[in-house]
């Protein structure tokens, strides 16, 4: 465990501050030139903000973002976003709603997992950062699976998704599109064993366009809880 300042008291940290401790942490792997992955959510938005700072000391960031919101905060931040990058990301910062010590995720609360799910897997490096709630010791699964979903038959697609085990619910009564034009299910499947199993089975399913179940993606985590911060790596970070 490593403490960001020994002198502040993380009993009193409220989760926000946690979130922006995280964040700060995060700030530290960026160098310049890089094309960063900016994901969505309350807490990157605090990694956002912070790089306006890097940006007016000189620091050049091209990226890519995963929502509209991220897209249009980056920009004010000062970061060139890009809308048709090819090559691979640097690094990928983005949030979670909940993670396992394996570094397997779940993604989507906030209705942005295909375009986080495209960053990741087009990264050399993710970093997740987090409030300490967010960690699972015992699995994760208590916060429901998003599943993003064609609107066409969307129906057919649930039936099939809860034969292999999920309840699912249509986000806003189905009235919820995320940005792509698609409907989202939240889908208890209660906390899952094979997680990596279990997102091929999902995403095997037609109309299922994603699942916000992330297995393997994760390099490493940052992680900010009552006792400080710490860094939790799942793969070697290339830089
Ligand atoms: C967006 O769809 C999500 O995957 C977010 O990354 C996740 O919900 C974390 O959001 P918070 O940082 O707001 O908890």
């Amino acid at each position: 465990m490593k403490f960001l300042n020994p002198s502040m008291d993380f009993r009193t940290v409220t989760p926000e501050e946690m979130k922006k401790v995280a964040a700060t942490e995060a700030l530290k792997l960026v160098r310049d030139g890089m094309i960063l992955g900016i994901g969505t959510g309350s807490t990157v938005n605090y990694f956002i903000d912070a790089l306006k700072d890097l940006i007016a000391q000189g620091v050049r960031i091209r990226g890519v973002a995963t929502s509209i919101d991220s897209s249009e905060r980056a920009r004010a931040a000062g970061v060139n976003v890009e809308e048709d990058y090819a090559g691979t990301v640097d690094l990928d910062v983005d949030g979670t709603d909940e993670m396992d010590g394996s570094g397997n995720l779940v993604k989507g609360g906030g209705g942005a997992l295909l375009r986080e799910k495209i960053v990741a897997y087009n990264s050399r490096n993710v970093c997740i950062i987090a409030d300490e709630s967010k960690f699972k010791e015992n699995g994760i699964g208590t916060f429901r699976i998003p599943v993003e979903v064609l609107p066409y038959l969307n129906q057919m697609t649930r039936n099939q998704v809860e034969k292999i085990g999920g309840i699912c619910i249509f986000r806003e009564n189905g009235k919820y599109r995320t940005d792509n034009g698609n409907m989202v299910m939240d889908c208890d499947f209660g906390i899952i064993k094979d997680p990596p199993e279990m997102e091929r089975k999902i995403k095997m399913i037609p109309g299922v366009i994603e699942v916000g179940l992330f297995a393997n993606l994760a390099t490493m985590a940052i992680v900010a809880g009552q006792d400080g911060v710490r860094t939790v790596n799942f793969k070697n970070f290339s830089p």
